[in-house]
């Protein structure tokens, strides 16, 4: 590996996975480790926040990890400090944690439409509340959102919180760019389209297919350049993106989706 974020100290949420193999926030967890980051990694699942730390530890990579539900307040105000009191800095934040619940208005309960915008962008604000002071003093930062190509496109069938939470996630980037330029941070999103990690294998999403094997083929079958992507494919874009090869990035939407966005204008 190259050390393209050497020294850099990353904090990334939603670091496990959500079942075996990796999601994108692992992988992008373990990649950042490999250029030489100093990883702080948190996740409301401690057994896959610990998956994710023993895979780095094995690489002979830093990391630190504390579990971490950033849907709650006192929590990510908590997990921050102990980053710095672990690492006493912030380069990167690298907002991973997004869930998906398939359905239109009225199949989904107010609960679970609240459950989800709390989950995929409120989780965004509570982390940038108590990481930009960091990054503002520091004169320097970088942002990464993920976001979803479900934000500007349609994925096939109704996932209407979802689409709403990832079209926030471009909006709150625009805005923290525009106005945290000057300080020094940058404030990305990308945007990823049909990708085969655990997430889709959860359930929810298969349901919508009917089997596995035809949500595989289905979504491989929309892909321009003929499959899935997998959570490297974010993970290298977001190192790109964490580190000062992109210093005169901001704002922009990374869309990594195999072509399929290319198909509707
Ligand atoms: N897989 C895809 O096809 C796809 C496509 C576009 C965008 N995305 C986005 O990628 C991101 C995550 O991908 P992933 O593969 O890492 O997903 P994942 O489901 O494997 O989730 C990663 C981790 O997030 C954790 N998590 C969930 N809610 C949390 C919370 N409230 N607090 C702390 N941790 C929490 C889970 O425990 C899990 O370990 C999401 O934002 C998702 O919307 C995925």
């Amino acid at each position: 590996m190259s050390d393209r974020l050497k020294g850099k100290v990353i904090f990334v949420t939603g670091a496990g996975s959500i079942g075996p193999g990796w999601g994108n926030g692992k992988a992008a967890a373990v990649q950042f480790a490999r250029e030489g980051g100093k990883v702080f990694i948190t996740d409301k699942n401690s057994d896959a926040l610990e998956e994710t730390k023993k895979i780095i530890l094995d690489e002979n990579n830093i990391v630190q990890s504390i579990p971490c539900d950033v849907t709650h307040a006192q929590s990510v105000k908590e997990t921050v400090k102990k980053c710095m009191d672990s690492f006493g800095r912030i380069d990167v934040l690298h907002n991973n944690v997004g869930i998906i619940d398939p359905g239109g208005p009225e199949d989904l309960s107010e609960d679970q439409w609240d459950n989800l915008m709390k989950t995929n962008i409120k989780s965004m604000y509570l982390t940038c509340r108590h990481i930009l002071p960091i990054m503002t003093k520091q004169g320097k930062g970088s942002i990464i959102n993920i976001s979803s190509i479900a934000s500007t496109h349609s994925l096939g069938y109704s996932c209407i919180s979802y689409s709403a939470s990832k079209g926030a996630v471009n909006s709150f980037t625009r805005d923290i760019a525009l106005n945290y330029g000057p300080k020094g941070v940058r404030c990305n999103s990308i945007l990823p389209g049909l990708m085969n990690t655990p997430l889709i294998h959860s359930g929810n999403v298969t349901e919508v297919y009917g089997s596995t094997e035809e949500m595989v083929r289905q979504r491989d079958s929309l892909v321009p350049l003929g499959k899935m992507g997998d959570g490297f494919d974010v993970a290298h874009a977001a190192v790109f993106l964490a580190s000062d090869e992109s210093k005169h990035i901001t704002g922009i939407e990374l869309v990594i989706d195999g072509g399929i966005t290319l198909k509707v204008k």
